[in-house]
């Protein structure tokens, strides 16, 4: 079963409270339980995690290779537009990532249009509320097929 690790950044954790017209009703917990069940369906374990700490999520990316994960889903939040230090440990790393936004950052804010980690990102989702973590979870598996098939008929 290929893993793929979930990481959220700060004030995630509020979903579902948090600024509902840009976020949208559901809790981080509800969203998390919806993308495992949904893995689970592609054949994918899924494992989240969320901090509001650069540090510890910086930690998190450097130890996915060795916790067996195949690609990251990522959304950094309000590190997204600030953090070196989340961009390079997902350079450094060198897994497939993938970068998601609840909201779409092109449509807010000015400060919140650029992100320091699009550059790498394997593919990017942003304005499609939550179901956006879904829509990156069938992405990045049928990336991850092409880069490492799985099933006889592609070796
Ligand atoms: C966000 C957008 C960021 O600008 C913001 O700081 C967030 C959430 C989103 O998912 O739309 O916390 O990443």
């Amino acid at each position: 079963m290929r893993k793929i690790l979930i990481v959220q950044g700060p004030n995630l954790n509020l979903l579902g409270n948090r600024e509902r017209q840009y976020y949208g009703s559901a809790s981080l917990d509800e969203v998390h339980a919806e993308l495992r069940e949904r893995g689970g369906q592609e054949g994918l374990e899924v494992v989240a995690f969320q901090s509001n700490h650069e540090g510890d999520i910086v930690d998190t990316i450097q130890g996915a290779p060795g916790n067996g994960f195949e690609a990251i889903i990522i959304n950094p939040a309000a590190y997204t537009h600030t953090s070196v230090a989340i961009r390079d440990a997902l350079t450094a790393v060198g897994l497939p990532y993938f970068e998601v936004h609840i909201s779409n950052i092109q449509s807010r804010e000015d400060f919140r249009r650029r992100s320091l980690v699009s550059e790498g990102a394997s593919g990017i989702v942003s304005g499609f509320g939550p179901f956006g973590y879904t829509l990156a979870l069938l992405g990045a598996a049928q990336i991850l097929d092409k880069i490492h098939p799985t099933g006889g008929e592609d070796c």
